[in-house]
């Protein structure tokens, strides 16, 4: 029977087992060979030792290169080694598929993140990039395991809309209209009457407001699905198509929607700790130094919370020169955000109460006419990991404010009338898996953080 090497414990010790697998390494003694085998379920792979005894050795031998897949049968026995507890004693080996050993570009050394990304199919069999979608997978899985034991419905919100969400126009058009001889409009524009949906549509930025559609009638929701900016962010932080988790809820208020954001990050966090030990101490010993203690302290310290406008005072007050200066108003930069988390309190941060003008029209406006119900959460290395908001639930306000930046009431009708029939307070936020997997791994690039990642230029694979 194939066992998982993930779980070839001692308690296999005497038995005999099959394992599948691809070759990590081969090493050839007099009489014997050690081959490492990795089926991806650990970063260890298992050590086989391989006899010369066996039937077939030396022909079989000869197929055995790095990257081949085997099927190896034999007795799990204590490792004399330091580095496993336990390894194969072979008995048999079936060659499944070779692999060419001149062409195979993933051999035995190191290679740079920048390479990996241009065999984005083959990367995920090194070590780094196995760990990532472990880690990956498991955070995804603690995300729906937390909202679920909270009651939260998981709600499948539209990949394609008419709706720009966030407002700010980074939104890739979906359209079937031939690009070389679209139908014009007697004013010589694209018809869109003519295309597929009968107007413009795009993929979405989020799936908020579809979202707040389900609160208002479930209470509470989460959506997780790819969403997508056509920004031209070239950055480490950036991607064109990413996850996101976001949650809302009916009948809740910006502290209730913080409070949620901090307990989800700490569940997420300590499940992370507790189901994924192996590659965490492989990120903390390869590729952040540290990272585990650093995640051991977010969950178990409060996260500080601030406004914007106290935030700014302390950005003004520091000695710390910006590239970009600090003023009230201004957009804050990554590097004001990891400042104020990374140096500042040395743990994550809620910043809560921008100014209106640089936040989305849907936020709820304070009393104060000049500042909204926004929080975004900070962490150290990364600036801002989660955005959310207290949503405008009052009619007028929010058809003033749509006028005011100039959108349509007309395209968003639907979600005017959540405010007609039955309008409640409610809040949500959204986190961007990949700077999740980035914050918990210690990796420096969100490229290498999803499977194949798209960003300007890239859409390969
Ligand atoms: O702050 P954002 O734009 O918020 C929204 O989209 C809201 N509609 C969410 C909500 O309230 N339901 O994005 C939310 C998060 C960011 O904090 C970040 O983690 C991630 O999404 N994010 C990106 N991740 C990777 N690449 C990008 N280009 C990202 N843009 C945002």
């Amino acid at each position: 029977m194939r066992i998982k090497i993930k779980n070839l414990d001692s308690s296999y010790i005497g038995k005999t087992i099959a394992v599948k697998g691809w070759v990590r390494s081969l090493r050839s003694q007099k009489t014997f060979s050690f081959i490492a085998l990795n089926d991806g379920s650990t970063v260890a792979g298992i050590q086989c030792v391989y006899d010369q005894a066996c039937e077939g050795y030396e022909e079989t031998l000869k197929l055995i290169t790095t990257g081949a897949s085997l099927s190896i049968t034999g007795q799990v026995v204590a490792s004399a080694g330091k580095e496993q507890a336990v390894e194969i004693k072979v008995d048999t080996v079936t060659v499944i598929g070779t692999c060419d050993a001149e062409l195979y570009p993933l051999q035995k050394k190191h290679h740079t993140f920048e390479f990996l990304r241009t065999i984005a199919h083959l990367r995920p069999r090194t070590n780094t990039i196995g760990a990532v979608s472990r880690v990956r997978s498991a955070l995804s899985f603690a995300t729906h395991k937390f909202f679920q034991e909270r009651g939260f419905l998981y709600v499948h919100t539209p990949i394609i809309t008419g709706s720009d969400c966030e407002g700010a126009g980074q939104m890739f058009k979906v359209t079937t209209l031939d690009e070389g001889n679209p139908p014009k409009t007697p004013q010589g524009k694209v018809d869109y009457s003519k295309d597929f949906f009968d107007k413009p549509a795009f993929l979405t930025v989020s799936g908020q407001l579809n979202g707040e559609a389900y609160a208002c009638a479930l209470s509470d929701i989460y959506t997780f699905g790819p969403t997508f900016r056509a920004e031209n962010s070239n950055t480490a932080r950036h991607l064109a198509e990413f996850w996101m988790i976001e949650p809302e809820m009916a009948f809740a208020d910006l502290t209730d929607n913080m409070n949620c954001a901090e307990d989800y990050l700490k569940y997420a966090l300590r499940y992370l700790l507790d189901t994924c030990g192996q590659d965490m101490a492989f990120f903390n010993d390869m590729i952040s130094k540290g990272v585990v203690e650093k995640l051991e302290h977010v969950v178990s310290t409060p996260f500080e919370r601030l406004t914007y406008t106290q935030a700014v005072d302390i950005l003004q007050k520091t000695s710390k020169k910006f590239q970009f200066p600090v003023e009230w108003g201004i957009d804050l930069q990554s590097e004001h955000e990891r400042y104020l988390a990374e140096e500042h309190v040395k743990k994550p941060i809620i910043l809560t109460d921008y100014p209106k003008e640089i936040k989305s029209f849907y936020m709820r406006q304070n009393d104060d006419g000049k500042t909204v119900a926004a929080m975004d959460v900070l962490v150290p290395s990364i600036g801002e990991i989660i955005g959310g908001s207290q949503r405008e639930d009052r009619l007028p306000v929010l058809e003033k404010r749509m006028d005011e930046l100039g959108l349509h009431q007309q395209d968003y009708w639907w979600y005017l009338e959540l405010r007609k029939f039955g309008s409640v307070p409610h809040a949500g936020f959204g986190l961007g898996l990949e700077r999740l997997v980035l914050f918990a791994t210690g990796m420096e690039n969100i490229r290498d953080v999803i499977p194949f990642p798209r960003y300007p230029h890239h859409a390969d694979f």
